[in-house]
């Protein structure tokens, strides 16, 4: 893209309305004083491979992907980051100046910046982690939790079947717990993670009991609506160190628009609240 032309980057998704990534974008772009446009594009599955190429010739740099568009974009970008073959989804595309498009996944980076920011002191290597459910999002902190070196992961998922597949993915490290027994494997953990929809605004409420809670365990939920969910409140009266879920949604973007609008954004208090209002 020359110099005189004002970088525009997206997200693209069906529905795409409900997404906050435009907030946090437009946040930094005025924050930072840059030129450049962030905004939603809700684009029909069947027409994804057809405009997405496309997108680049209009001034787009780059977009994010949303559902359900996170595994199809694979098929369609030209190169494809290590991370994103792993978890086999792509969150993060560049429309690069040979026409070409590349796709990365920033979600496993997100969820780790938001606990090493929230809990400095966190050392993974020290104990087992519990992680609920194992859909794309789970994926994505398995890669993670792995890469840093936390030495077992017990996961556990209302499909048994699904966890034993991430765990064939994953190998050895990973252990299927049933999900009946979440609650009893909770006392070991020094980090527990929900990446379920359970405790979400309109969606059912995580039934697991949540007893066994070890004090000073941090205690991670990926549902930022609403911000305080059951897990988090009853892992802050226990005496966890609880992290909430919009922090990863502020960091998974931080690669993206460093990519496009050439500025390493802070997350900080005030792009919290910026998202939040
Ligand atoms: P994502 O990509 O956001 O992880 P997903 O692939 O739809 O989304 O996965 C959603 C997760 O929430 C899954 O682990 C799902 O469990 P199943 O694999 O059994 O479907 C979990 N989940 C959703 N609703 C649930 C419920 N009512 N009880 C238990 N787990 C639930």
């Amino acid at each position: 893209m020359s110099d005189n032309k004002i970088p525009l980057a997206a997200v693209i998704g069906h529905p795409v309305a409900h997404s906050k990534s435009p907030n946090v974008h437009g946040y930094w772009l005025r924050k930072y004083g840059l030129k450049g446009h962030y905004i939603p594009m809700d684009i029909e599955p069947d027409k994804l491979a057809d405009l997405l190429p496309r997108l680049a010739d209009l001034g787009f740099v780059g977009a994010n992907v949303t559902i359900p568009h996170k595994e199809k974009v694979m098929e369609i970008a030209d190169l494809i980051t290590d991370r994103a073959t792993l978890i086999g989804a792509a969150n993060t595309l560049i429309f690069r100046k040979d026409g070409r498009i590349h796709a990365d996944n920033t979600d496993g980076y997100g969820f780790i910046e938001n606990i090493r920011q929230a809990v400095p002191d966190w050392n993974p290597r020290t104990g087992p982690a519990v992680v609920f459910g194992a859909g794309g999002a789970s994926r994505a902190v398995l890669a993670t939790l792995l890469d840093v070196g936390v030495p077992q992961i017990l996961l556990t998922n209302r499909t048994r079947i699904r966890a034993e597949k991430l765990k064939e993915d994953f190998g050895n490290r990973i252990q299927v717990v049933e999900w009946v027994q979440a609650g009893n494997v909770l006392e070991d953990a020094d980090l527990v993670v929900n990446t379920t929809s359970l405790g979400m605004t309109g969606k059912p409420e995580m039934r697991v009991p949540l007893d066994g809670l070890k004090p000073g365990a941090v205690v991670n939920d990926l549902v930022y609506s609403p911000l305080k969910t059951r897990l988090l409140a009853t892992a802050e009266e226990s005496g966890c160190r609880v992290v909430d879920g919009l922090g990863m949604l502020l960091h998974q973007a931080v690669p993206g628009f460093e990519r496009w609008f050439g500025k390493r954004p802070v997350v900080d208090d005030a792009v919290r609240a910026a998202v939040l209002r």
